[in-house]
């Protein structure tokens, strides 16, 4: 592997009598129930094995429907949860943002705010756009909806052919009416295995599709997630860095923390910290159980939260991410009048400074008695952002079972739709 995840707790987590030998067995007693696949959920790991089923066949049929839609002027990723965060934390953090060929990527179906909707109809008038609806399920309300909206939008300005031209879905291999729809209509359709459920398949087309659209090298993507697959298996340090995370947040959780703060200071990374905090919250959050996740986005976070973090009450514990080498490329410049006195600092990048931030805010955290993990990656890359995707979701599997829930199912979630349907009389 070149360049590893590592995890770091600050000295009050190692020197706790929690993280002792207990918990780091349990951690990776739960970790090889994993990968063994013998614990709850069994079906659902179909996860760990995308990067090795993601051969030249899978990326030529991506890269081709890429090329189609690489050329329109918008692509609109219609999608929620699962089937949203992940996607959207991969092309907000790698794609470059300002190259002029790739079309711009749009979100819809996360909400049902009619007025966010109403503006991004205003803002497509004119575009030339094409639209991906991604539902494992394909019943998801806040999709079908804007899909459906989005799909009449298109049918002002386009006739059949050229709507199926523009449209792709992505869904389960055999069920519901995205599926259905793909084979009357003719509609290019890629497969979200049986096995692999919303919050753990970013890896698959779900985030693949729209990553390619966007311009990022996606082979890099899964080739991070495949070397950390294959240092669990063998029990490299991937599996040793992921017992550490493992064993720290569940004996801080026995200890009283019930909530997990997920700090970055890399402000691209807000959506990958959503993605987080779902895999977890719907992955442990049940039967009276499990870390309430939070993300924190710094230095943002520090003129919110920061106080409360700093003196509030301590129920809960941090997790921070630090990025090794991060790019450097925006240098301070000197200012001759020098009013806001910063030349001290002119000639030096800007991530030199949110470095000595985050190791101040760190520092201060610690002193102020919160209890500390370090995640350090390896630059902002995308093979050191496939390895994250993959590391987390062993990590929030092995947590799951340590803490004596199925980490692939969400029970949970279904009482609102059922609420929902209810009053609007279906
Ligand atoms: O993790 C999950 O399973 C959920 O968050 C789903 O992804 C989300 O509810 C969307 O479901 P679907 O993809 O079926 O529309």
């Amino acid at each position: 592997m070149n360049g590893q995840i590592t995890v770091k707790a600050c000295n009050e987590i190692y020197s706790s009598e929690k993280v002792s030998v207990d918990y780091r067995d349990r951690a990776e007693s739960a970790l090889l129930d994993v990968v063994n696949r013998s614990g709850k959920g069994n079906e659902w790991l179909g996860w760990m094995d995308v990067p090795s089923g993601f051969d030249s066949d899978s990326y030529n049929e991506l890269e081709r429907v890429a090329k189609r839609l690489g050329v329109l002027d918008a692509v609109v990723i219609v999608g929620i949860g699962g089937s949203y965060l992940g996607t959207r934390a991969l092309v907000t953090l790698l794609s470059d943002g300002v190259d002029r060929d790739a079309p711009e990527i749009m979100y819809a179906g996360y909400h049902l705010s009619g007025r966010a909707f109403d503006k991004m109809k205003r803002k497509l008038e004119g575009k030339d756009f094409g639209v991906i609806v991604i539902s494992k399920s394909g019943t998801t309300i806040e999709p079908a909806i804007s899909y459906r909206l989005l799909n009449s939008l298109m049918a002002e300005r386009f006739n059949d052919s050229e709507i199926a031209l523009r449209t792709v879905y992505i869904t389960d291999p055999e069920d519901g009416a995205l599926r259905k729809m793909s084979t009357e209509k003719g509609i290019d359709c890629f497969d979200i295995p049986k096995s692999v459920g919303g919050r753990y398949s970013v890896l698959t087309p779900v985030g693949m599709l729209p990553a390619l659209i966007a311009g990022i090298d996606i082979k890099e993507i899964i080739r991070g997630a495949a070397d950390v697959y294959n240092s669990v298996k063998n029990r490299g340090e991937a599996f040793n860095n992921i017992t550490e995370y493992v064993a720290a947040r569940n004996a801080m959780y026995d200890e009283g923390k019930k909530i997990e703060i997920f700090g970055s200071f890399d402000a691209d990374f807000s959506y990958m910290l959503k993605w987080w905090q779902q895999l977890f919250g719907e992955s442990e959050g049940k039967e009276g159980k499990g870390l309430f996740p939070v993300s924190a986005d710094f230095t943002t976070d520090l003129h919110s939260i920061g106080q409360f973090i700093q003196q509030g009450d301590k129920s809960f514990f941090e997790t921070m991410l630090v990025v090794d080498n991060p790019e450097n490329c925006v240098t301070i410049p000197p200012d001759e009048s020098d009013y806001d006195k910063l030349n001290y600092l002119a000639g030096n990048d800007i991530e030199f400074v949110n470095r000595q931030a985050l190791e101040g805010t760190c520092k201060a955290h610690v002193d102020g008695g919160v209890s500390l993990i370090r995640i350090e990656i390896n630059g902002v890359k995308e093979y050191s952002i496939g390895q994250f995707v993959m590391f987390m979701q062993f990590a929030c599997a092995a947590s799951g079972y340590m803490l004596g829930v199925n980490p692939f199912d969400q029970p949970g979630v279904e009482d609102y739709k059922r609420n929902m349907k209810h009053l609007l009389n279906c």
